[in-house]
């Protein structure tokens, strides 16, 4: 059976004190045994003092990037995924469509990235999706197995038992459209069959979240779908209520 995940990717939102805030009032919210798995996404700066906020909570941490070289380096201004492992984080999200459209991430260098995180012991969240160009061309599906591909080119199937992808149309992010619960099912039914084709056992496992205007109002219906195992929430992370409402829709 797998566990479902609830992810929130605060993107490039908060401060020292609006975190400190928003880490209370959810501690406050969340159950202390939830029966799922939750995890919050903070810039990069706040990943240490998040942790710390976090003591004692089931909460985990992730980062919102990684760079794709392995090791440390030459490479100023990158944080590399032996660094996030030290300072305690769990996932990293990978190839989120806002880096692959605005800083211009292939997925040949999505795949890297992937590669890296997997190496330090940490579960990548690989974000794939369709822009709506894509999609009102009829290449939905045909632009998420590109995606996923790349991975598969990078990595055998017996290095990915940790992987989770999230599907992430990108016409549904920030935007209030959420998909249907039945669009983002269908979507979802294919990546696990993608995956399937590979291997039976990991596609029973593999988590397949899905991102794109999730709130509590959408959350339940969309997480009762076969192949939905939790959400990549965006602006709904930064409110607590929200957020928690969420995480219980996903129990
Ligand atoms: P929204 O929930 O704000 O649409 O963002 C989704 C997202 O990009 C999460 O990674």
């Amino acid at each position: 059976m797998r566990s479902k995940l609830v992810a929130g990717n605060w993107k490039m939102h908060g401060s020292r004190a609006a975190i400190s805030d928003l880490l209370a009032a959810l501690k406050a919210e969340l159950p202390s045994e939830p029966r799922v798995d939750i995890a919050v996404f903070p810039s990069a700066v706040y990943l240490a003092d998040t942790r710390s906020l976090l003591s004692g909570s089931p909460v985990a941490i992730g980062a919102q990037n990684v760079c794709e070289k392995p090791g440390e380096g030459a490479y100023t201004g990158e944080v590399s995924a032996q660094m996030l492992a030290d300072i305690g984080c769990r996932y990293v999200i990978v190839g989120h469509s806002e880096r692959r459209a605005m800083y211009g991430e292939s997925s040949e260098l999505v795949a890297s990235k992937v590669k890296c995180v997997l190496d330090a012991g940490l579960l990548p969240i690989l974000c794939v999706g369709e822009s709506e160009a894509d999609r009102d061309a009829g290449r939905t599906l045909e632009v998420v197995a590109e995606q996923i591909q790349a991975v598969f080119d990078l990595l055998p199937v017996s290095e990915l038992a940790s992987l989770i992808v999230a599907y992430e149309p990108v016409w549904a992010i920030g935007t209030g459209k959420t998909a249907t619960p039945a669009q983002a099912q269908e979507v979802h039914a294919f990546i696990r069959g993608l995956v399937a084709e590979r291997s039976t056992e990991l596609a029973a496992g593999i988590r397949i979240l899905y991102g794109g205007s999730v709130k509590a109002a959408n959350a339940a219906e969309l997480f009762s779908q076969a192949d939905i195992d939790g959400g990549l929430v965006g602006g709904a992370s930064l409110n607590a209520q929200e957020f928690s409402a969420i995480c219980r829709a996903a129990e």
